[in-house]
């Protein structure tokens, strides 16, 4: 067996692309903020934290994504996409498959209608909750008065965007985006608790850092978010500065956690639908063929891959990977069998 270099080379790869990352979100906030004009310091730790969070989630991305079966899929599903003559009907298939994994979920729908409402009101009040709080702590969005000097006047990157009357839906929408995403996202902690405690199949195989760190940390976030709004809503802003402390730690951890455990899987997930194309092209091309069964097993194009990316780590066996997995099954029980006799090999 060969060894591969691969831990090496990635850690440099990732480490130089993981630095990008993060000097682009610094970037982005020093020139969408105005030079610092328009950033809020108060708000400094958050900014830092998202820094930190696009440097450790983008080293790890570029880790996985450099491992062998991974860049197989990854390069395969570009080079697949990226097709001219297949290009508008990939977009079209890309956005069907965006609709289907990223807006409905359907994938966990499957596995049952609770674990589905958890996850959908999990992710999107995540979802919401990131798209109003990081331009917000880059220094990109502000609030200010409309001309008519009644309205409300939204900002972004300094330019007057949208106005609207502080009794509207949206006015409410803008000033209660967060607590509503925080109410979803503790109720999707409420279900996927339930389950992780009382579902017995789901205690055979959950683990403390995988299945109930992230569930502690949104369910930390979100308390404590919420406790914000009482503090200056319904206790005259009692314990206000305390509260933010709390809050702000909880984020900065929570940002610092996502590379690692199940919440990478948020990053993980859009990268995956590149298989869908793979998938896509191995059914409707040339199939493997079982030396023994001369039965088709599997997409040619899998079975190539497969055997490189063995090879890539290692692992060769030789004219054995050709066969299909019913066929190796029954060599094991032949040899056993033959074993038992005293016959040496049966190939
Ligand atoms: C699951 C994700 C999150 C939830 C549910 C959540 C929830 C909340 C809630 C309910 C509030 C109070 C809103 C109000 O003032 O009316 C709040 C405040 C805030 N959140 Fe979060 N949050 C989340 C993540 C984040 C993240 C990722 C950041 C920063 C990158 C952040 C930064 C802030 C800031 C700056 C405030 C205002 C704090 C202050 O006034 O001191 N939050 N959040």
């Amino acid at each position: 067996m060969t060894h591969s270099n691969f831990p090496q080379s990635t850690n440099k790869t990732s480490f130089i692309a993981g630095s990008i990352a993060g000097l682009l979100v610094a970037a982005g906030i020093f020139f969408g903020s105005g030079q610092l004009t328009r950033f809020d310091s108060p708000l400094a730790a958050y900014a830092a934290a998202t820094v930190l969070a696009a440097f450790a989630i983008t080293y790890r991305y570029v880790s996985w994504i450099q491992r062998p079966p991974t860049w197989v899929y990854f390069k395969a599903g570009w080079k697949l996409f990226l097709r001219p003559a297949k290009l508008m009907k990939n977009i079209f298939v890309l956005i069907k498959l965006l609709i289907d994994n990223i807006v409905v979920q359907k994938f966990i729908s499957n596995r049952g209608k609770g674990r589905w409402v958890a996850h959908m009101a999990l992710a999107w009040g995540c979802l919401i909750a990131f798209a109003i709080t990081f331009p917000l702590s880059w220094g990109w969005i502000q609030f200010g008065v409309a001309p008519n000097g009644v309205d409300y006047l939204v900002e972004f990157w300094g330019k007057p965007m949208l106005a609207f009357p502080h009794d509207s839906i949206l006015a409410f929408l803008f000033f209660n985006g967060l607590n509503i995403s925080a109410v979803l996202v503790l109720l999707g902690v409420g279900i996927a608790m339930h389950r992780r405690l009382f579902e017995h199949g789901a205690q055979s195989v959950e683990t403390f850092v995988n299945d109930f760190m992230p569930l502690f940390l949104l369910f930390a976030v979100s308390i404590t978010g919420l406790m914000i709004t009482a503090s200056y809503r319904l206790m005259g802003g009692a314990h206000f500065s305390f509260i933010s402390m709390i809050h702000a730690f909880t984020v900065i951890v929570l940002l610092l956690w996502m590379p690692f455990g199940k919440l990478f899987h948020v990053i993980q997930r859009p990268a995956q639908l590149g298989v869908a194309y793979y998938k896509e092209e191995g059914n409707g091309g040339k199939q493997a063929i079982c030396p023994r069964s001369g039965e088709a097993f599997q997409s040619q194009l899998h079975h190539d891959d497969l055997i490189a990316v063995m090879k890539e780590v290692g692992m060769d066996f030789g004219d054995h990977q050709h066969l299909s997995p019913q066929e190796k099954r029954k060599l094991i029980a032949l040899n056993q069998a033959a074993s038992i006799d005293g016959i040496p090999y049966v190939g």
